[in-house]
């Protein structure tokens, strides 16, 4: 599966121009698996864009409750409007709107319970890294915020190293593939019906290095932010996904 993140990025007629040129390299029309996370504002425009294909339309956030929460899209909102799927604990929203995992875990809760398929990232900071601790981060992160958690098929997992996001520098794919093996462990073993979950790769995936990443067995696509926002080169991260995972 490859995802989008536009992040607060895009407008309405940079929309229109992107699912048009997207469109048009797709002439089979199979879209199953990708998934594009607009701004909330953008998400109406994408569904109604997408609206025959079977292109997945999600948030990049919602919240655990609803009511009195100025500025918050609650968990039935989101699942009345069809939303597929949310971005939950991504670094940006962990560091910029201080959320941590009492509160990444609830939205996990409010997801599955409204039906909407939660997209958990996770990701270790550049110091964390640097210190040899990457391991014990991410497991802390994905214990507290799956606990309690009956964790199905529907919960995916984006490891997004912060120090990755959006500068051009990337672990190895190997590197990666042994963090996303451990990932499956610890989820696997943590949860009551021993699902392994799928595991995504963010951080700088562009066109040039994504075969590099999906040549390997546990990296299971792609949480993809800054290359998603031009429809040619995000296209040509999904057929490289096609052609190397889907033979
Ligand atoms: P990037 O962002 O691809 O621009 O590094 C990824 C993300 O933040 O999800």
């Amino acid at each position: 599966m490859i995802i989008a993140n536009w992040k607060a990025n895009g407008n309405l007629s940079s929309n229109l121009a992107w699912h048009k040129e997207f469109v048009e390299i797709f002439i089979d029309n199979n879209f199953s698996d990708i998934g594009i996370a607009p701004s909330n504002i953008h998400f109406t425009q994408l569904q109604e864009l997408f609206k025959n294909l079977n292109l997945k339309i999600g948030l990049q956030d919602i919240d655990f409750n609803g009511g009195a929460r100025t500025g918050s899209i609650s968990p039935s909102m989101a699942s009345d409007a069809g939303c597929d799927f949310t971005l939950i604990g991504h670094s940006e929203r962990r560091d910029l709107f201080k959320e941590d995992n009492t509160v990444i875990k609830a939205k996990i809760h409010a997801a599955i319970n409204h039906q909407i398929n939660p997209i958990l990232c996770i990701g270790e900071s550049e110091e964390c890294s640097k210190a040899g601790k990457t391991r014990d981060f991410l497991k802390n992160q994905l214990i507290t915020a799956l606990s309690e958690i009956d964790v199905k098929d529907q919960v995916v997992i984006a490891y997004e190293p912060i120090w990755a996001i959006g500068s051009g520098n990337t672990p190895t794919p190997k590197d990666i593939n042994s963090i996303h093996e451990f990932i499956k462990d610890v989820v696997q073993s943590s949860s009551a019906n021993n699902t392994e979950p799928k595991v995504l790769y963010g951080g700088s995936v562009n066109n040039k290095n994504a075969e590099e990443f999906f040549n390997e067995k546990s990296i299971d696509g792609a949480l993809v932010g800054g290359a998603s926002l031009s429809a040619n080169q995000f296209a040509d991260i999904v057929k490289i996904y096609r052609k190397v995972k889907i033979k």
